[in-house]
């Protein structure tokens, strides 16, 4: 559910007409839904209920400081994967202590920075990152809390550009050799074991890859107590999907329920702190990108809607071949509809938002690319030199910029020329 929806035809993010965004802000526009952002992350929170529980929303997919200090003052906590989300977090009021960092190369002077901020805890996703941690906090006179990400290698059974859990991927321990990872950390000086965590990939519509992933930690949790080593907290990661366009999905609440309910067969498992990482499910339906048609230029094979976003605002139709809605905003006046692919000004082939769409459109009408609120803005770049385009946060009638449009001479800043005797010099 989310609170982008048509009233008398034109299409609302809450109370605000997103014509009027496109007038006061321009196009092409992030536009986020502060209501649908909190209602997502509230699913989470009461379906936990009394669970002890942490909701680290992966910073990642929407890392606007309005969307940040939203979540921090709900009580989330924030998953993080450089030092740039950590500094992002603290701007927006994000405590430390509620943070998780994970990632698969984390640098000395990033596991620096955590250590003295105080967060929660360290993934730790190979041995000699538990070798690097151990002495950055040994320089530090400090004590890291580690978790070990371990690859269960289950199939998560989504894109393959976004699955993590199998084998193949780069990402975590393999669960084989978990154990001796853990006796590793737990006799390093300068670590604390304190978690366990797993992220299978993302998109997933299914639980039974979630599942499957559970059991297999929860296995392991039981050779790690017979050694002596007890944990605190579980840390499942993100991955749950959101409806793109038939997907159904498992809702926020029937996954962590299905997931609370899994544990609680296992012995003490009310004293384990759940952790989720969820970043799509929380941001992406909270978001639209708000693009103007600039020419409709009709084919012989095809026909074009050329709109002011391209590939540099929003990549995931060019990179995953995803497929995001595309609706007209504004559907008061007559218009013959058309099958159309909506392409950018970017020059290349591959500059598409949506490909055979039916839309009933002219030249100057407003589009709107649902689903963008995650893995949107973040991922966007300046190629062709376009500046990054703003972001505005509704919020009942009001319309907030939490993200100017990028001036032209940011393209350039941090540039320079040679200096005037460099051909000299030569
Ligand atoms: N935790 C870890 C360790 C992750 O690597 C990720 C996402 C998450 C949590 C959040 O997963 P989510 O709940 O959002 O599925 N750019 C791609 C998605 C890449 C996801 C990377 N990792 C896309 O646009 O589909």
């Amino acid at each position: 559910m989310d609170h982008f929806e048509y009233r008398d035809g034109v299409l609302y993010g809450e109370d605000v007409p997103l014509t009027r965004i496109a007038d006061e802000f321009g196009t092409p526009c992030y536009v986020y839904s502060r209501a649908t952002l909190a209602r997502h992350y509230r699913a989470y929170a009461e379906a936990l209920g009394s669970h002890p529980h942490l909701i680290c929303y992966a910073v990642k997919a929407n890392s606007n400081l309005a969307v940040l200090g939203l979540l921090a003052k709900m009580g989330a906590g924030f998953d993080i994967v450089s030092v740039g989300e950590l500094e992002r977090v603290l701007a927006a009021g994000g405590e430390p202590a509620r943070v998780v960092f994970s990632g698969v190369a984390k640098q000395e002077a990033e596991m620096a920075r955590a250590l003295e901020a105080g967060i929660k805890c360290f993934n730790v996703e190979s041995r000699p990152e538990l070798e690097r941690l151990n002495a950055v906090a040994g320089r530090l006179g400090l004590r890291a809390p580690v978790s070990l990400r371990v690859n269960p290698d289950v199939d998560a059974g989504t894109h393959p550009y976004i699955s993590t859990g199998l084998k193949d991927n780069k990402f975590g321990i393999p669960v084989d050799e978990a154990l001796a990872a853990y006796e590793l950390a737990a006799a390093l000086p300068h670590l604390e074991v304190v978690g366990l965590d797993c992220h299978i990939g993302s998109q997933l519509t299914e639980l039974a890859p979630f599942l499957d992933a559970l059991d297999r930690l929860l296995v392991l949790l039981e050779r790690l107590r017979e050694r002596g080593i007890e944990i605190e907290h579980l840390d499942l990661g993100g991955g749950l999907g959101v409806p793109y366009r038939d997907e159904r999905p498992p809702a926020p609440f029937d996954y962590a329920t299905a997931l609370l309910e899994r544990l609680s067969a296992w012995p003490g498992s009310e004293r384990l702190t759940l952790l989720f990482e969820p970043g799509r499910s929380i941001a992406a339906n909270a978001g639209v990108l708000l693009t103007r048609v600039e020419f409709l230029k009709p084919g012989e094979t095809k026909n074009f809607a050329i709109v002011d976003a391209a590939m540099n605002d929003l990549i995931r139709p060019a990179l995953y071949q995803a497929w995001q809605a595309i609706l007209a905003v504004d559907t008061r006046h007559p218009r013959d509809a058309a099958i159309y692919d909506v392409v950018g000004p970017v020059c290349e082939t591959g500059d598409f938002l949506g490909k055979d769409r039916e839309l009933a459109i002219a030249a100057d009408d407003l589009l709107a690319v649902r689903s963008a609120g995650a893995y949107g803005f973040v991922m966007a770049s300046n190629y062709n030199s376009r500046p990054r385009p703003a972001e505005v946060m509704v919020d009942g009638d009001r319309a907030h910029l939490v993200r100017r449009r990028e001036r032209l001479e940011a393209l350039w800043a941090g540039e320079s020329l040679l200096p005037d005797d460099a051909e000299e010099a030569r």
